[in-house]
């Protein structure tokens, strides 16, 4: 143990273990050159406490004797990675969303009569967001069997374990309008809601890495959802990912993003069709 860390004076990390801004820089370009996350000089402490519990579990004494041993592919890598990641989301995040998305299968199904729709949720996280895109397709269809399919992928294995099981407490379900809880949700256990059965069938979440150079997905995709990942990234990097999609994307198909991630410059693919909803376009 030791009382304070070298080469910094920040009195909100802690004292447990000690952690010099050299394991931190150490810890950043690791996560950098893995997974696009860039973190920034705030998130120190933060790094600091999510980390300090893998030393913990791992009974590492000390932050450069739990690097030394962190490769990529060793088994603690995915812990790594697990901690650091941040995974906010609930069911209706950005509502307006689901509405163009609503519409905009709508118009497919008249366009294409009888054909599967694909749909991808690229940062499912615990699985809400894919949930929604279900609903919003089985309201739209006004079946619990509509012709589409999502692919729901995260880096994050541990929440996409949660996103899989697809039980969630009441509180977790407060943006579903009741309508759709109700028909949507069975109670599995005292305020316990699960994803009924037939939506589940439409999901199909897989791990992956949007910085992976190859990606297990066929397209076309009539839509994708990548929201309020790509803020992490740096801009090449944003803008690669988005251009890997646009590959994916026949003309016509939407890209909605965070509502802080704006793509207007610096690429050709896709032009603003509404807030945070983009086009792919032609060519
Ligand atoms: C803040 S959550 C967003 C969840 C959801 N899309 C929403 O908007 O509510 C960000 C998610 O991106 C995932 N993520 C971070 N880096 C990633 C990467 N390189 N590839 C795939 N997913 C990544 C994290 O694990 C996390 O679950």
């Amino acid at each position: 143990m030791t009382d304070a860390m070298p080469g910094t004076a920040d009195p909100l990390v802690g004292t447990e273990f000690a952690f010099s801004g050299q394991d931190f820089d150490r810890i950043r370009t690791l996560l950098r050159q893995h997974t696009g996350i860039s973190l920034s000089d705030a998130k120190r402490s933060m790094v600091y406490s999510r980390l300090a519990r893998r030393l913990r579990a791992t009974g590492r004494p000390s932050f450069s004797a739990y690097l030394e041993g962190l490769r990529a592919g060793a088994p603690e890598w995915e812990y790594f990675v697990n901690a650091l990641t941040t995974n906010l989301t609930y069911f209706y995040r950005e509502n307006h969303h689901f509405q163009i998305l609503a519409a905009h299968l709508k118009r497919l199904a008249a366009e294409r009569p009888g054909q599967t729709l694909q749909l991808w949720c690229a940062a499912a996280s615990t699985g809400e967001e894919a949930w929604t895109l279900a609903i919003t397709a089985a309201e739209v269809f006004g079946t619990l069997a509509p012709p589409v399919r999502i692919l729901a992928s995260d880096l994050d294995t541990h929440v996409l374990a949660t996103a899989r099981q697809a039980v969630y407490r009441r509180d977790q379900l407060a943006k579903v309008p009741d309508q759709q809880a109700r028909r949507y949700f069975v109670e599995e256990a005292e305020g316990r809601y699960g994803v009924r059965p037939e939506l589940r069938a439409l999901v199909n979440f897989r791990q992956l890495n949007l910085l992976d150079p190859a990606w297990p997905v066929r397209g076309p995709l009539d839509a994708v959802f990548c929201r309020n990942v790509l803020i992490y990234f740096d801009r090449p990097t944003q803008l690669r990912v988005v251009e890997r999609m646009a590959g994916l994307m026949p003309p016509g198909a939407l890209l909605f993003v965070g509502h802080s991630e704006s793509f207007s410059q610096g690429q050709q693919r896709f032009v603003l069709q509404g807030r945070t909803v983009y086009a792919r376009q032609p060519g």
